[in-house]
Parts: structure tokens; C-alpha cells; sequence
């Protein structure tokens, strides 16, 4: 198993419908070829993990980078995992400027999702993202 985890502006904020709509996009892809994940949305920011087979996450990469909905796109971590972090997951999602950012994570987050600090330390991005895993048990 492997993953990547990415960064990226949205053009333009993203309302509600325009969200679920992408969202809806991207889990019936992501059920087709076996890929899981989280996206997280956050005042115009994304930032995506994807997992599966290597050369699935790498191609959906290359797909989605592509897509004009988003710019400014920044690989963060790629590595090699055991087995999936969001296995039940074709594509969770978190919309950040509507449920908040909880206080735990401001260790992580300082001020949106394009963060110094996973510059800083891109190891920082796995364990900001597994954190929404443990929300959603
Ligand atoms: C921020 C963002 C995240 C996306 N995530 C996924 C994803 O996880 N899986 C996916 O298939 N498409 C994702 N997409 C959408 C793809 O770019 C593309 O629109 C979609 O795969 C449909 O492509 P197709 O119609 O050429 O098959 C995402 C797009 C954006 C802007």
C-alpha cells in the first residue's frame, strides 16, 4: 500500500453543493479503482490523502492535478504504508470552515491547510490527517 498527501487552492471559494459535488466525483472513481482517503476543505484550501496500490494513487494524482477547480497543487508525503488508513473511506471529507478546527489540532494547524509547518516537517501532514481517522470511529 501507498500514499500521497497534497496540498492545493481551490480558484474560487467552494460553497456547500459545489464541495459535494466533487466529492461525489471522487468516491465513485475512488470505489472503481480501489482508492480510499480523506480531503479536507478549509477556506479555499485542500488537502488530500490518498491511498492504495502505488500506481493508482500515483495516476489519480496526476488525474486531479489536472482538475481546474484547484491550483497552487504541492506534493507534501508520498511513503509505503501496511495496510490503509481510511480503509472504510472511498473519500472521507471534512469541511473545516463548518465543523471548526478543534483545539487538539492546532498543533498542526496555524492558520489553513497551506501550513509552514508541513513544510517544516512533511511528517507532520500523516499524523494532522490521521487524526481525522480517530473522528470518524
Ligand atoms: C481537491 C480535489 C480532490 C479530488 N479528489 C478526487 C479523488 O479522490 N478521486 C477522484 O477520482 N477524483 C478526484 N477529484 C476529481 C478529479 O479531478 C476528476 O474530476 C474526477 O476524477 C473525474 O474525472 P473523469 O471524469 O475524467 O473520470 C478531485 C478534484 C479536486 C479538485
Amino acid at each position: 500500500m501507498f500514499y500521497l498527501i497534497y496540498v492545493s487552492s481551490a480558484v474560487k471559494l467552494m460553497n456547500h453543493d459545489e464541495l459535494l459535488l466533487l466529492l461525489d466525483q471522487a468516491r465513485k472513481k475512488n470505489q472503481e479503482l480501489g482508492a480510499t482517503g480523506m480531503l479536507l476543505y478549509q477556506e479555499g484550501n485542500f488537502m488530500q490523502m490518498l491511498e492504495g496500490e502505488k500506481e493508482i494513487v500515483l495516476d489519480l494524482y496526476e488525474a486531479i492535478k489536472k482538475d481546474d477547480r484547484h491550483r497552487g497543487v504541492i506534493k507534501v508525503l508520498t511513503d509505503e504504508i501496511g495496510e490503509r488508513n481510511f480503509k472504510d473511506w472511498s473519500m472521507g471529507f471534512f469541511n473545516m470552515d463548518e465543523t471548526g478546527v478543534l483545539p487538539n489540532y492546532n498543533d498542526y494547524i496555524d492558520e489553513n491547510l497551506t501550513l509552514k509547518s508541513f513544510h517544516a516537517d512533511s511528517e507532520n501532514a500523516y499524523k494532522f490527517m490521521l487524526l481525522f481517522n480517530e473522528i470518524n470511529r
